[in-house]
């Protein structure tokens, strides 16, 4: 259920240790520390929890080893949590800019009914060690350079644009950028604050907030309503010259595509991320070859058979057998499994770790059997 609106405090919680601040110890500020990788160090320390709205944290993380994190603004990392006894991964895009080396944020939204959003808000606190693989992602706009930036996000898909915005604030570059974030109310609206900052801050940065409905806040004198082509066009009238980057639940992405390309928008500048595993799985088509392989799963019992140039995820999927997954391109690591006997063609994008792979794991969203293939699952 959703809490009433006026009882949202904003708040901070941060873990105390009697050890005198980082801040204030000369060594700490000599050089930047060696680069954090996941593969060597998966550890990290969550030190701070922010409250952004009323069912909206951030998480902040350092490296256990003090390491400092690399990554491109836009890119996610992946959590694997134990919840009940059951290992469970997810991906959370890193809100904080590349240019905050020493920590990193993930800004999460509750899911009503899910099970990580939930827990992260409800249990994790400062202090707390979580593991985490990545950084991964290619929805950065580090790999499509362009003089003018359009960020449309709704929800909790800002947090990818934010990582974008805060890098090219923190960097000084008055880059033109157009922000327009849609959500339900506008207290809904997370990182309002900061934005306007930004913005103020920034000659050639500008926001604009689409709110669905006005909700508690009566004095509201933004947008109302949802993003339409007219809109966009008052909004951002060159919207054809810019870069576009949107992330967003799937309606509102769909909505957003339609709309571009009623308006004679060229594809080739348009990027998007999904946070919604169903949206990216269904795009996998089936795959007719003629070598086929026997696949089972020894927890469930189930044997289906994949064909040697299809994924084994799909061939599953296909099936009906359901089986944990999020990216489907080897980013996330949400698909792991342990081959107990056979062979696989994986082609990852560093959802895995060297040392997993030694061990028999591999991920059935980018693995192709070459023979029979056992999956404990
Ligand atoms: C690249 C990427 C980046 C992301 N970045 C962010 C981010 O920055 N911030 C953020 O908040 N989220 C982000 N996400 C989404 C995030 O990974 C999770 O999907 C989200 O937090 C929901 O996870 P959950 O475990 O709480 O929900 P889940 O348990 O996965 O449930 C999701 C939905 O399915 C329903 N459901 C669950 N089990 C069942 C069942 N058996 N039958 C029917 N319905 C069921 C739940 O009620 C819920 O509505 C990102 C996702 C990706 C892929
Ligand atoms: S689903 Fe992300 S690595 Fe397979």
């Amino acid at each position: 259920m959703m809490r009433d609106q006026a009882m949202f405090q904003a708040g901070v919680e941060q873990h105390s240790s009697d050890a005198p601040s980082r801040v204030t110890q000369p060594s700490f500020w000599d050089a930047l520390p060696a680069r954090w990788n996941s593969d060597a160090d998966d550890t990290l320390v969550c030190c701070q929890v922010r409250n952004e709205t009323h069912d909206v944290k951030s998480f902040f993380f350092r490296a256990g080893s003090g390491r400092a994190f690399v990554f491109e603004p836009g890119q996610f990392i992946t959590l694997e949590l134990e919840i009940n006894g059951e290992t469970v991964n997810r991906c959370y895009t890193i809100s904080s800019p590349p240019t905050r080396p020493h920590t990193i944020s993930i800004t999460v939204k509750r899911v009503p009914g899910g099970t990580v959003s939930n827990w992260l808000h409800d249990h994790l606190h400062a202090g707390m060690l979580v593991r985490v693989l990545g950084p991964a992602g290619e929805f950065t706009c580090a790999r499509h350079p362009a003089r003018k930036f359009l960020f449309l996000s709704a929800g909790s898909g800002i947090t990818p644009l934010m990582s974008m915005s805060r890098a090219h604030h923190e960097l000084g570059e008055d880059s033109d950028i157009v922000f327009v974030h849609s959500a339900r109310t506008p207290d809904d609206i997370i990182f309002a604050r900061e934005l306007d900052l930004i913005a103020a801050n920034q000659a050639h940065f500008r926001t604009a907030f689409v709110c669905e409905r006005v909700g508690a806040r009566t004095n509201w004198t933004g947008i109302t309503g949802f993003l339409t082509l007219p809109l966009l066009r008052l909004i951002a009238p060159d919207f054809l010259e810019r870069e576009v980057f949107t992330c967003g639940p799937a309606p509102y992405m769909q909505a957003v595509r339609n709309l571009l390309d009623e308006g004679g928008f060229d594809r080739k500048h348009y990027h998007e991320e999904s946070f919604s595993f169903e949206t990216v799985s269904e795009a996998a088509a089936p795959v007719e070859t003629a070598t086929r392989f026997k696949v089972s799963f020894t927890r469930s019992h189930r044997e289906i058979e994949c064909g040697g140039a299809q994924h084994v995820l799909d061939a599953a999927k296909q099936a009906g057998v359901r089986l944990p997954a999020s990216c489907t391109q080897g980013m996330c690591g949400t698909c792991k499994v342990k081959l107990v006997s056979g062979e696989v063609a994986m082609k990852h994008a560093g959802g895995i770790r060297q040392r997993e792979i030694d061990q028999g794991m591999v991920l059935l969203c980018c693995s192709k059997p070459l023979t029979d293939l056992v999956i404990e699952k």
